[in-house]
């Protein structure tokens, strides 16, 4: 395991590279630039501290730049887009947002009323009771953390999030001058929550704990939290967040937790969007599902009808051809779901035995696999890259082996097989 030096803007990265947060851990590909010194037209000018300073690769993200300059890389295992990923999408799948009556612009803060109920059905059809009242949109999930921390937290406030998870959480904490604090979720053959760190969690620093963050399937474990380990981190904090964004794609027959299924006491907001949910991360429409005592989702509604309001950032089209969308996108859900699972058993199976060890998953879209720790994630990570896989080191989710590589089951199953062939002749080698 080897740690980045300072992380980086995720955001700068993600404006110019090729994927949506197709690469959350580019928040690990950059570092604190030396400061240039201040140019006289420079001098009067203060930044927040919410931004970092001038991002600079790391020198894996150099490396990386460098094989990829040279036209080295033959198999990418770090996918994350699935609209890069071979998946086909109905020809004519987004001709419904060319509704007329998008024409017109009356927009609604919380969602158009048709929208969010075309959102609660999705969820009935689950077999989740789910108001369309209840349902609250946005532009993405990542839109609904920045609300979600708006109305929660007060700059300097505290957040339980899980280790290892998503890296997009400390920059979008930053912006919203809070503060994470970290819990364990901890391997022993299956991922579960260390529930030792939680009181150490909220015994120390000094902003309260407001709000739980819980991510299940979790990025990259493909774990999930059950209900009484939810009902523990609900104990530490005012309120529960549960992103569920990845909740469509089971790796195994077992059906998986939500906190959907909490009772009612439980004050809970859940995510999803189509980013995962459809594989159709350009249309950009998320959800908050919210759940728990009806004071707690009425005081909640109210007050992030302002806080929609103030943005307004959903756009019409897309809630307009919602219930379309979810109806005519469903064999794309469908592909992605037979992908990961196929390129799942076809890891289980090329490493059974092995020296390397791939790690219980529920389900997700990444496959965690554990290595000889006789080098670290980095140095696995660059076997691999000399050789033309492209593989995401573990220390980007902060992952507690010595050595470990994060990949993307999204892959072309050819890709991820080829990818696996090089992994196996890299443990020979090594
Ligand atoms: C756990 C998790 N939540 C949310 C997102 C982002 O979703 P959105 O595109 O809706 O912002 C990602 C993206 O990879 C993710 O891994």
């Amino acid at each position: 395991m080897r740690r980045s030096e300072g992380t980086g803007a995720a955001m700068w990265r993600n404006k110019c590279g090729d994927g949506p947060r197709a690469t959350p851990n580019v928040a690990k590909m950059w570092r604190r630039a030396p400061s240039p010194g201040k140019t006289a037209a420079m001098s009067s000018i203060s930044f927040s501290r919410r931004v970092p300073g001038d991002p600079a690769p790391t020198p894996w993200a150099e490396l990386v730049a460098e094989a990829q300059a040279r036209g080295a890389i033959v198999v990418d295992l770090t996918l994350s887009n699935p609209t890069r990923a071979g998946v086909s999408y109905p020809d004519s799948l987004l001709s419904c947002l060319a509704d007329p009556r998008g024409n017109i612009y009356a927009p609604r803060p919380l969602g158009e009323h048709a929208a969010r109920r075309a959102v609660s059905e999705l969820y009935n059809a689950r077999g989740f009771a789910l108001r369309p009242e209840d349902v609250v949109l946005t532009a993405s999930t990542s839109e609904a953390y920045s609300y979600l921390f708006k109305l929660f937290c007060d700059p300097g406030d505290r957040v339980l999030a899980p280790t290892p998870s998503y890296p997009l959480f400390e920059h979008l904490a930053r912006l919203e001058s809070i503060q994470l604090q970290p819990y364990g979720l901890a391997y022993d053959g299956d991922w579960h929550l260390d529930v030792a760190s939680l009181p150490k969690a909220a015994a120390t620093g000094s902003g309260r704990i407001k709000m739980a963050l819980a991510v299940s399937p979790n990025n990259p474990t493909g774990s999930c939290l059950n209900a009484g380990e939810l009902a523990r981190l609900g104990e530490c904090s005012a309120v529960v967040i549960s992103d569920e964004v990845f909740a469509s794609y089971p790796l195994g027959d077992a059906l998986l937790p939500s906190a959907l299924d909490c009772d009612d006491t439980f004050p809970r907001v859940v995510l999803g969007g189509l980013s995962k949910e459809l594989g159709l991360p350009q249309l950009k429409l998320g959800w908050m599902l919210l759940g728990g005592p009806p004071a707690f989702r009425e005081a909640t509604r109210r007050r992030l009808e302002l806080i929609c309001d103030t943005f307004l950032s959903v756009n019409t089209p897309v809630q307009l051809g919602l219930t379309e969308l979810i109806r005519e996108a469903a064999p794309v859900r469908d592909s992605i779901q037979r992908r990961v699972r196929r390129n799942y058993a076809a890891l289980q199976s090329a490493l059974a035995g092995g020296a390397a060890t791939l790690l219980r998953a529920s389900g997700g879209w990444y496959a965690c696999v554990r290595l000889p720790g006789t080098a670290d994630d980095e140095h696995w990570a660059a076997r691999l890259l000399r050789r033309g896989v492209l593989v995401q080191p573990g220390y980007f989710y902060d992952l507690p082996f010595e050595a470990s590589i994060v990949l993307s089951l999204l892959t072309e199953p050819q890709d991820l097989d080829q990818g696996v062939r090089e992994l196996l002749q890299v443990l020979r080698d090594a």
